[in-house]
């Protein structure tokens, strides 16, 4: 197999934009409405252990916390300036959370290490190649039984969002998601019970959640 290329996409496509990435994406991706609907979803028990995998600012992994504080909860992301900003973050929200730098092709965590991995708005940043690789190292890191939650862009839910689509479809890291093609790839990874469990109509076109399990 080859060796996974360390580039990688950055939070709004430009390193120049990711001060800025928090706003944009409170004024565009309704962001606390679908994070939290994630969260609920995954349901953590007392002493889990939860990969946030690409937690950019981590937004999200301190709301898991601060929802789950029993819970051991990891960020990791490919880049260190979002790190920086991620890092400052969590100081100030003086929660508990580990951030490691690392590629999600390349997951740092050996095999069956987590009860639920969480990832949104990372897997549009990946070629079709990079997201099948991804889910298998998501797929090995998990424990048997263990969970994936994922938010992402899916299949668009009416005229709007189609036209939205459009748009992006043109970009080729997008397509897989906007012809829906995410649940099937996460079966090819191993996953069972796939569901699509939410959508939400944004700026950006339609935003799906999903949860995929690791039979065990
Ligand atoms: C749009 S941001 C989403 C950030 C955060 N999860 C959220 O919901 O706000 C995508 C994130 O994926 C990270 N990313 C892209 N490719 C990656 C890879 N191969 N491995 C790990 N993180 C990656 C980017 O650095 C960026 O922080």
């Amino acid at each position: 197999m080859s060796q996974p290329s360390t580039k990688f996409i950055p939070a709004l496509g430009f390193n120049l934009l990711t001060p800025l990435y928090d706003l944009i994406m409170q004024l565009t991706m309704r962001e606390l409405t679908f994070k939290r609907r994630l969260i609920e979803e995954m349901k953590i028990e007392k002493s889990r252990r939860v990969l946030d995998l690409g937690c950019g600012t981590a937004t999200l992994t301190i709301l898991i916390k601060r929802t789950y504080p029993e819970a051991e909860i990891i960020g990791l992301d490919i880049d260190p300036k979002i790190l920086d900003i991620a890092r400052s973050k969590v100081q100030k929200a003086g929660v508990d959370i580990k951030l490691d730098q690392g590629s999600a092709l390349e997951l740092p965590y050996p095999n069956n290490s987590f009860d639920r991995v969480v990832s949104s708005l990372v897997i549009h940043h990946l070629t079709h190649e990079n997201k099948a690789r991804t889910f298998r190292e998501v797929f090995r890191v998990l424990k048997p039984g263990g969970e994936l939650h994922a938010a992402d862009f899916g299949k668009p839910q009416n005229v709007l969002m189609y036209l939205i689509a459009r748009f992006f479809g043109l970009f080729e890291d997008t397509s897989d998601n906007i012809k829906g093609l995410l649940p099937k790839m996460f079966r090819e990874a191993g996953f069972e019970e796939v569901e699509e469990t939410a959508r939400y109509a944004t700026m950006f076109g339609t935003l799906s959640l999903y949860k995929a399990r690791k039979p065990g």
